[in-house]
C-alpha cells in the first residue's frame, strides 16, 4: 500500500487528489475517485452556501469516504467556505495569495485546508497561514497555471522549505510520473487531465474524443482563452487544436451553456471548458489539458484509473528500492 503523510492526515487510502475542474469535474467524478480510495474534489467556486451544500451532498450520496471542495480566490465568499468546511474533509484553495483568515474558517468548520501554489514564496506563505497540506503546481498542468517552474523544480524547493505534506501537480498522468514525484518527496499527486476521460466525467464527449486523440505535445501553454475568465490574464494549459479552431472562427460566439439558471452564450476564447450541458462548436472552446493528456488513451471508470496508477507506482517504487539497495 502506498501510505504517505497525506493519506494518513486526510484518512484516504491512496496518495491521489483529484483536481477540482470547474464544471467538467462534477460530484460524480469526485465521488468515484473517493470511492476508489483517493481524495475526490469538486469545484464549488462562485456558488451560494446553499448551493455548496447541495453540491457536496451529491458526493455524499455516492460515497461515505472523504472528499474535498475547491475554491478559486477571485470568486471566494467566506460564508460559502464555512458551508463547505461543515461538509467536506478538505477545503482547497487556488489562484490567490494564502489567506490565514480563510484557513481559520476552514478549521473552525472542522475540515483540513489545502492550497495549490505556483511558487516557493506562496508555499511558505501557505504553511504560515496554517494550511494542512500544499500542492505544488508545475507549468505542465492543464487549466490555469499559477507559476513559472516545472513541477519537479517547484516540488523539490517546496519539500525542502515546509514541514506540511506537499503534493505535486501538473502533467502527472501515469504510474511512472506518480512514482517519480513520490520518490522525490511528494506525499501524493493532484491530477486533473488524466480523469477528464473517465466514465464519470462531465466533460463534453467531443472534448473527451479530442483528449484521447491528443499526444503530450498537443498540450500548449496559451494566454488566449481569457474572455469572461475571472482568472485572466493568465497562462493556461490547453489543447493546441482549440486555440487553432477558435482563431479560425469568424463569429464572436461559439455556443450556449444550458445552465440551471438560464441559457448563457459562450464567447469566442471564453474561459469555460466544454461540459455536457454546452452545445456549439466544442472543438473551438477552452479544452484545457496538461501534458498528461498523452496518458489519456481511452474512456475508463475513474476507479480503474486510480488502481492502475497506484499499482503501477507501487511496483516501480519496489523495483527502484531493490535496485539501489
Ligand atoms: C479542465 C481543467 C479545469 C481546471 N479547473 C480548476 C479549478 O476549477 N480549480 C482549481 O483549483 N484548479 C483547476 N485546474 C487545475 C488543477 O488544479 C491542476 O493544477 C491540474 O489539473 C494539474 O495538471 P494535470 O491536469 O496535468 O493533472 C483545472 C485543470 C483542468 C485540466
Amino acid at each position: 500500500m502506498l501510505r504517505t503523510a497525506f493519506t494518513k492526515l486526510v484518512g484516504v487510502e491512496v496518495p491521489i487528489q483529484l483536481s477540482g475542474m470547474g464544471s467538467v469535474g462534477g460530484p460524480e467524478l469526485a465521488a468515484a475517485v473517493s470511492e476508489a480510495g483517493g481524495l475526490g474534489v469538486t469545484t464549488v467556486a462562485g456558488l451560494t452556501p446553499e448551493a455548496v451544500e447541495a453540491r457536496l451532498d451529491e458526493i455524499k450520496h455516492h460515497t461515505r469516504k472523504p472528499y474535498g471542495a475547491n475554491f478559486l480566490i477571485p470568486l471566494v465568499q467566506p460564508d460559502a467556505v464555512q458551508a463547505a468546511a461543515r461538509k467536506a474533509r478538505v477545503v482547497d484553495f487556488f489562484w490567490g495569495f494564502p489567506d490565514a483568515e480563510l484557513v481559520r474558517l476552514v478549521h473552525k468548520g472542522g475540515a483540513l485546508a489545502s492550497w495549490q501554489v505556483g511558487s516557493l514564496e506562496e508555499a511558505v506563505a501557505a504553511e504560515k497561514a496554517g494550511c494542512d497540506f500544499i500542492i505544488a503546481q508545475g507549468i505542465e498542468a492543464g487549466g490555469h497555471i499559477r507559476g513559472k517552474l516545472g513541477v519537479l523544480q517547484l516540488l523539490a524547493q517546496t519539500v525542502d522549505a515546509v514541514k506540511v505534506p506537499v503534493l505535486a501537480a501538473g502533467g502527472i498522468g501515469n504510474a511512472r510520473a506518480l512514482a517519480g514525484v513520490l520518490a522525490a518527496g511528494a506525499a501524493g499527486a493532484r491530477m486533473g487531465t488524466r480523469f477528464l476521460a473517465a466514465e464519470e466525467t462531465n466533460a463534453h464527449p467531443d472534448y473527451v474524443r479530442a483528449l484521447i486523440a491528443a499526444r503530450a505535445e498537443d498540450s500548449v501553454r496559451s494566454t488566449r482563452f481569457e474572455v469572461t475568465c475571472p482568472l485572466c490574464p493568465s497562462t493556461h494549459g490547453v489543447l493546441r487544436t482549440a486555440v487553432e479552431a477558435a482563431d479560425a472562427l469568424s463569429t464572436e460566439t461559439v455556443g450556449e451553456w444550458h445552465h440551471p439558471d438560464g441559457v448563457r452564450s459562450i464567447p469566442r476564447f471564453g474561459g469555460a471548458p466544454p461540459n455536457r450541458q454546452i452545445v456549439g462548436n466544442i472543438g473551438a472552446m477552452a479544452m484545457y489539458a496538461g501534458q498528461s493528456v498523452g496518458d489519456v488513451t481511452r474512456i475508463q471508470p475513474a476507479g480503474e484509473i486510480v488502481r492502475e496508477l497506484v499499482e503501477g507506482a507501487e511496483k516501480l517504487l519496489h523495483r527502484t528500492a531493490a535496485s539501489v539497495a
